[in-house]
């Protein structure tokens, strides 16, 4: 019953629209700065600074996912597990930024 108010109410406050627009966001709208903070954390050792090892790199987000989360490995870590969608998502959004 308070539930269904407080719904009401900001459905009524014209609050809830926002709150799924918010929630149906697309997948690739990373943040690239954030992306940035996680590459320096977990690829920098390994890709170089400031991307240089994956200068050319522009596939999709989803094949970046698949790729950490071990399916596409050749010599690649498995990062499974370790980054939620938004940081694969904001990953996405510093690695393919030219
Ligand atoms: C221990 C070293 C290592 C670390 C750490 C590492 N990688 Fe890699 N990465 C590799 C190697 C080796 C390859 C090439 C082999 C392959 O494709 O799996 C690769 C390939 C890639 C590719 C494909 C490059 C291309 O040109 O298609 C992407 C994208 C990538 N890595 C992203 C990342 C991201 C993002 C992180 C951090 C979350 C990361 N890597 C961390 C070693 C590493």
């Amino acid at each position: 019953m308070r539930r269904t108010f407080i719904a009401i109410l900001l459905a009524a406050a014209g609050v809830w629209p926002a709150i799924t627009v918010l929630a149906s966001e697309p997948a690739s709208a990373g943040d690239a700065a954030r992306g940035q903070g996680i590459y320096e954390e977990y690829c920098r050792r390994c890709h170089g600074d400031d991307r240089a090892g994956l200068a050319t790199y522009q596939a999709s987000q989803e094949e970046l996912k698949l790729r950490l989360e071990g399916q596409l490995r050749e010599n690649m870590p498995d990062f499974f597990g370790v980054f939620r969608e938004e940081e694969i998502a904001d990953l996405h959004a510093y690695l393919t930024a030219r």
